[in-house]
């Protein structure tokens, strides 16, 4: 028992030889592969799994499998090298995208319902920037879907798949810290479970962070409202920076008003956009491409036509995303979610009516900086790719960085699998099962007087006040353009509400199911990551993928070919900024090294 503030907590010891946090697709790939690989193996997950935000993803998982047309694993690393706008690491680049046909074969064998072309192969449809003969041929039809659903199908049959081992699940336990020992090695996890507020200390010779995004910083994500970094946050309070934050992806066809995801599939499938004189603008800026351009180009184009005056409805403040002239039974196969996600959500019926669209918050590039065997990597001692005992991540948690400075579309899921399984490989690979592991005495003492300072926090500002401030803050200084008063603003703002959550208030005390507290927890978790994210982007004064300057409109390689590293120091609420160096060398010679060069599509 510990006992604070006149209240005592339980407190229960676990030791496994992998602990994974979060349970989305990569999270339970990874947990798969530790258990099946012999490793005693928890998952601590504050969702149930198949609630985690992977079933969500709608469009697909990309492969070159080749199955609609010719395909090339090399075309798909071109492709996703131009779409990071060169900030992505090729070998990491190269590693995803040759695995990637493997992984889509093992989904499909574990029992994912892939759809199906007349033959009986796994339908791949067309998403932004995919294409054929190193961007020379046409668009390669790579996204491997189950409808539009392709997330949903692919948790529900991870997880089952997962329970095949012995991995134990804590279901509903909500991450507080790392466990961090003095050498700078991480020894475990210290988490709380939400029904009863007990405390757990998950000892593990690998940690392994697949928590997610952090798309709740901003007031219209097409994130679910768990998406708030708590992977990201607490590595920032363990002392070790996070990666490339600045890069926030805008997914072009966020529901207007609701920020609901449509789809990139629907216009994959051949859908398109206009705006209030009825025009096909995309033609006008990817003239090849058109609406399936990258989408930080495809965000931008509606951008600029609803600042120019040609947006639609009353306050021509969006745009139409049409399907009105696809076949029904093409919508009725391959649309199904989006159908009635439009209809619930826009009360419109694709069928017959345009949908209204707005670039949405969809995605974060950075994140916590890993190599591509999952192992988080820092800057110690002039050594950009230092290793972290301990410590992993993957999915949209980590920056390995295959997306660099954009992702493609599709490219997400393929990350989570792919990466999910190298990490349960090096576990397998450097873990000795079972071996005995220390624990310090104050393991669990920072989180736990964390815990209390918003338990008993008696201040004036509710919560939800300090993130709806945040969220409009970073949804109006660090949007889809940026530039520099405009940013320099934003980083005041931040800074203002970082302090003011002195002030914040917490009513319910209780440890069962305590909403209030937990929703406290994560706003601290997010507001870090804003601050990181607006100084990161205030500092970089060039324009490169999704980040947008209009003050500074080109790429500048000479200067910004880097990746941003940023540390906080959550205490005294400050944000130090440095270096590492972009891997421009490939992973194996079975691939030269793509040069840069302008990116239009
Ligand atoms: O548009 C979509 O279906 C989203 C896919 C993705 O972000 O990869």
């Amino acid at each position: 028992m510990a006992a604070t503030n006149g209240k005592a907590y339980t407190i229960i010891d676990h030791t496994y030889d992998v602990v994974v946090v979060g349970a989305g697709g990569a999270g339970l790939r990874a947990t798969l592969g530790c258990a099946e690989a012999g490793l005693k193996t928890a998952c601590v997950t504050k969702v149930f799994p198949t609630r985690s935000h992977t079933v969500a993803a709608q469009g697909g998982v990309a492969a070159s499998l080749g199955n609609m047309g010719p395909d090339n694993w090399r075309w798909h690393m071109y492709d996703t090298v131009k779409g990071s706008d060169w900030l992505g690491d090729q070998d990491s680049i190269e590693y995803l995208c040759r695995h990637a046909p493997a992984a889509v074969y093992e989904l499909e064998h574990y029992g994912v319902p892939f759809s199906r072309t007349e033959d009986g192969r796994i339908y791949q449809r067309p998403f932004g920037g995919m294409t054929t003969e190193f961007g020379e041929g046409p668009p390669a039809q790579r996204t491997c879907a189950a409808a539009d659903r392709t997330g949903h199908a692919m948790l529900h049959t991870l997880y089952g798949q997962s329970l095949r081992y012995s991995a134990e699940f804590f279901i509903e336990y909500f991450a507080l810290d790392l466990m961090m020992d003095s050498e700078g090695a991480c020894r475990g996890l210290v988490a709380m479970s939400i029904e009863d507020g007990t405390i757990h200390r998950f000892r593990a010779k690998r940690t392994i962070l697949a928590t997610g995004g952090f798309g709740r910083a901003y007031f219209s994500c097409t994130s679910a409202h768990t998406c708030t970094g708590d992977g990201g946050a607490m590595v920032l309070r363990a002392g070790l920076p996070l990666q490339d934050m600045e890069f926030v992806q805008f997914h072009p066809t966020g529901i207007y008003g609701a920020g609901v995801l449509i789809t990139e599939g629907a216009r994959g499938e051949g859908g398109y956009l206009t705006n209030s004189e009825g025009e096909r603008f995309m033609e006008r800026y990817a003239p090849s491409a058109k609406d399936l351009a990258s989408r930080d180009v495809v965000s931008r184009s509606m951008t600029m036509e609803i600042r120019d005056g040609r947006g639609v409805g009353p306050e021509g403040d969006h745009i139409y995303l049409h399907l009105d002239h696809l076949d029904p039974k093409i919508l009725a196969e391959r649309l199904p979610g989006i159908t009635e996600n439009a209809k619930v959500f826009a009360g419109v019926d694709l069928r017959r009516q345009p949908i209204p669209v707005i670039p949405t918050v969809h995605y974060n590039m950075g994140g916590i900086p890993t190599n591509y065997h999952g192992e988080v990597v820092t800057l110690k001692d002039g050594n950009p790719d230092h290793v972290v005992p301990g410590l992993m991540a993957i999915g949209e948690a980590a920056c390995v960085s295959v997306h660099g400075a954009n992702r493609l579309g599709s490219n997400s899921l393929i990350d989570l699998v792919v990466f999910g399984r190298a990490a349960g490989l090096r576990c397998a690979e450097v873990v000795e099962p079972g071996s005995h592991q220390d624990l310090p005495s104050d393991a669990s003492e920072a989180a736990i007087a964390r815990l209390d300072r918003f338990r008993f926090a008696t201040g004036g500002t509710p919560t939800a006040e300090l993130r709806l401030k945040m969220q409009k803050v970073m949804q109006s200084n660090c949007a889809v353009f940026r530039d520099g008063p405009v940013l320099a603003e934003g980083v005041d703002l931040i800074n203002e509400i970082w302090k003011g959550s002195e002030d914040v208030r917490v009513s319910d005390r209780s440890l069962v199911w305590n909403s209030d507290l937990i929703e406290t927890l994560e706003y601290d978790n997010l507001i870090s990551q804003a601050a990181v994210t607006v100084t990161g982007a205030s500092n970089r004064t060039e324009s490169r993928g999704a980040h947008a300057r209009e003050d500074y409109p080109d790429r500048n390689d000479a200067e910004w070919m880097k990746h941003t590293l940023a540390w906080a120091d959550c205490a005294g609420r400050a944000i130090t900024l440095d270096y590492r160096p972009v891997h421009t060398y490939t992973m194996t010679n079975e691939m030269h090294y793509i040069e840069p060069k302008a990116r239009v599509y």
